[in-house]
């Protein structure tokens, strides 16, 4: 088995996309020893799926905005489940985040004026999206390596953390392996920062690459964390539909900001049949109302393909289920059209959607300039995750926080575009900020060397079974259970397929104990998976018994059992606990009370 090769940090952060950077480059900042941890490379994250922009009310498209109107957007999107005080933290600080990543070189597209340009995103009431193309979270990215890199961070490339380890309540280390060698690292810090993303690879159709299985929000549940919001997945109402080697890669809200349009196979645009209530005085009836509003016309609607996530990707399977859909099992984004209008069109398309005119071109050869997409929802951000403390990102154990998308609060029920790459800004520079503090309150912790020892030996256990008839690689049983995330835990939700998921779940779990796994430790694909797979199902678990017990549809987590919402269930929170047993405990928790001067904010932007 050999021994772990021991590291010691002040601070360990453990996940490299935005919010991950942003928390080691603060923990460095107030000099502290800090080691971040990559799954894969340094700039391979989905953070890079952020495409169309990052959420502030820099207010320098409509000067009508502000950090009261963001946040009051952010509660609403949300469905009031939200943490306010994320909320609030969020919109205030996200606009100051922003220029600091400018400052630091982050390259933004330009209003005439020179200042930082805002575009719409589904939800914000006003233009707020500060953007690059459609590459925006890629700058980000690249912006933040360069920082983070000049700030003496130790880089840990290529190593996948699998055990954290406490000394009574706190947190004091974690257990990892290298892809490439194999070898153990046992890590040693006096607090640890998890930004390990999200959960898209426990369903089958997702923006998600093969990192994100979950890793971070089940190591904390292991360790005595809470999960939280569970349920509510986001669906993103756009992913490409073909050619499948390339399904559910994103493409971007920014598409329908600049105008592009959803259509069925009949050529109409469905989203304007389908306009809630409570959206119809924000919503353009007519096509032209809805074009001007993309054009920046202050006083028109907004056009209802720009509706919230949730609400758009329901419209879309309606039409594909009702047959309308188009050849390869989605419906039309067509962005082409706006040559009707726009003078120069083709070149308009490509330089502001220059990924995605690439993206269609070479994989799918179409020329999104001419030629409709062809596109449906895909997995794409969960807003549930590891419960964490508004103010400092800490979790409900001492000297483990989290940020970004594994922490849950901001988005409550439904997350806006673009307040993923605030989030990740905003809290990971808190969760650094606080996690630096705490470290330098710390003695180094003591780590129990049998701990360490019964988590490499069940790290290799997959190696050690014998291989029979009736054994199977730990490939079939991840693709098993996508297959019955995406089909009983998917869009559309109800009880009996909930119930029969939660059993599925059960049944994989025992297949999970026993995979089987052929050659040596080094760089082998199979091993990773076994090792990723109770991730996987602890995730996977945890969102289908929140989603049954949530009998009513809210934001992300839609009941087809039971439609609309229930104001009871409005003032729950779904968390989840391991129990001394080791079983999945669900706790009915109140939503936190909205302060009365945040209420009138909220009333004021109704
Ligand atoms: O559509 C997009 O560009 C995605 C943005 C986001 O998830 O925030």
């Amino acid at each position: 088995m050999g021994q772990a090769k021991r590291i010691e940090h002040d601070v360990l952060v453990i996940g490299a996309g935005g919010a991950g950077l942003r928390a080691a480059i603060e923990a460095a900042a107030d000099g502290l020893s800090v080691g971040l941890v990559c799954k894969s490379l340094l700039g391979k994250a989905h953070t890079v799926m952020a495409e169309g922009g990052v959420a502030a009310a820099l207010a320098n498209v409509d000067d009508r905005d502000d950090w009261k109107t963001h946040f009051a957007d952010t509660m609403r999107g949300g469905q009031y489940v939200n943490s306010w005080r994320h909320a609030q933290l969020h919109a205030q600080q996200a606009p100051d985040r922003v220029r600091e990543l400018e400052a630091w070189g982050a390259v933004f597209d330009r209003t005439k004026s020179g200042k930082i340009l805002q575009r719409n995103f589904g939800g914000h009431k006003y233009p707020r999206l500060a953007h690059v193309g459609d590459r925006t979270g890629l700058e980000m990215i690249r912006t933040l390596q360069d920082h983070g890199i000049h700030q003496g961070i130790d880089v840990h490339m290529e190593v996948t953390i699998i055990r954290l380890f406490k000394q009574g309540e706190r947190v004091v280390g974690a257990l990892a392996y290298d892809r490439e060698r194999g070898k153990f690292r046992l890590f040693s810090a006096k607090s640890i920062v998890l930004a390990t993303g999200g959960v898209g690879r426990a369903f089958d159709v997702t923006s998600n690459s093969w990192e994100y299985s979950g890793d971070g929000h089940a190591i904390a549940y292991e360790a005595g964390a809470e999960l939280i919001d569970m349920e509510y997945i986001q669906f993103h109402p756009t992913g490409m539909v073909w050619p499948p080697s390339v399904k559910g890669i994103l493409v971007t809200e920014g598409v329908r900001g600049e105008g592009g349009v959803l259509r069925n196979s009949e050529g109409k645009r469905f989203m304007f049949e389908d306009i809630p209530d409570n959206y119809k005085n924000q919503t353009a009836d007519n096509e032209e109302e809805g074009w001007r509003y993309t054009q920046g016309d202050k006083n028109a609607r907004r056009p209802p393909e720009l509706l919230t996530r949730d609400h758009v990707a329901r419209c879309i399977v309606r039409e594909i289920r009702e047959g309308r859909g188009s050849p390869h099992g989605g419906v039309y984004l067509d962005i082409a059209w706006i040559k009707e209008r726009l003078p120069k069109a083709a070149e308009h398309i490509k330089r502001k959607l220059p990924s995605m005119y690439h993206q269609f071109k070479e994989l799918a050869g179409v020329d999104i300039t001419s030629e409709a997409m062809e596109v449906g929802p895909t997995t794409h951000y969960s807003m549930g995750g590891i419960r964490v403390d508004g103010d400092s990102q800490m979790s409900t154990v001492p000297g483990l926080f989290a940020a970004g998308e594994c922490a849950a609060g901001l988005h409550g029920a439904n997350r806006l575009g673009g307040n993923s790459l605030s989030d990740l800004l905003v809290f990971g520079k808190l969760a650094g900020e606080h996690a630096a503090g705490y470290a330098r309150e710390q003695d180094r912790g003591e780590i129990d060397q049998d701990e360490v020892m019964a988590a490499m030996q069940w790290a290799l256990e997959p190696f050690g079974r014998e291989a029979s008839a009736g054994s199977e690689g730990p490939f079939q049983v991840q693709s098993d259970l996508q297959e019955r995330m995406q089909e009983l835990v998917g869009i559309v939700r109800k009880e009996d397929e909930l119930a029969r998921a939660l059993e599925e779940i059960t049944g994989l779990e025992e297949r999970a104990k026993k995979v089987v796994v052929h050659g040596n430790r080094e760089f082998n694909p199979g091993w990773h998976t076994a090792m990723d797979l109770p991730n996987l199902l602890t995730v996977s678990r945890a969102i289908a018994m929140c989603a049954r017990a949530r009998k009513e549809s809210r934001g992300a987590h839609f009941r087809i059992d039971h439609e609309g919402k229930d104001p009871d269930f409005g003032k729950i929170t779904h968390a989840l606990a391991k129990n001394e047993e080791g079983q999945m405990i669900l706790r009915e928790d109140p939503v936190p009370e909205v302060p009365p001067e945040l209420q009138q904010i909220i009333k004021d932007n109704e």
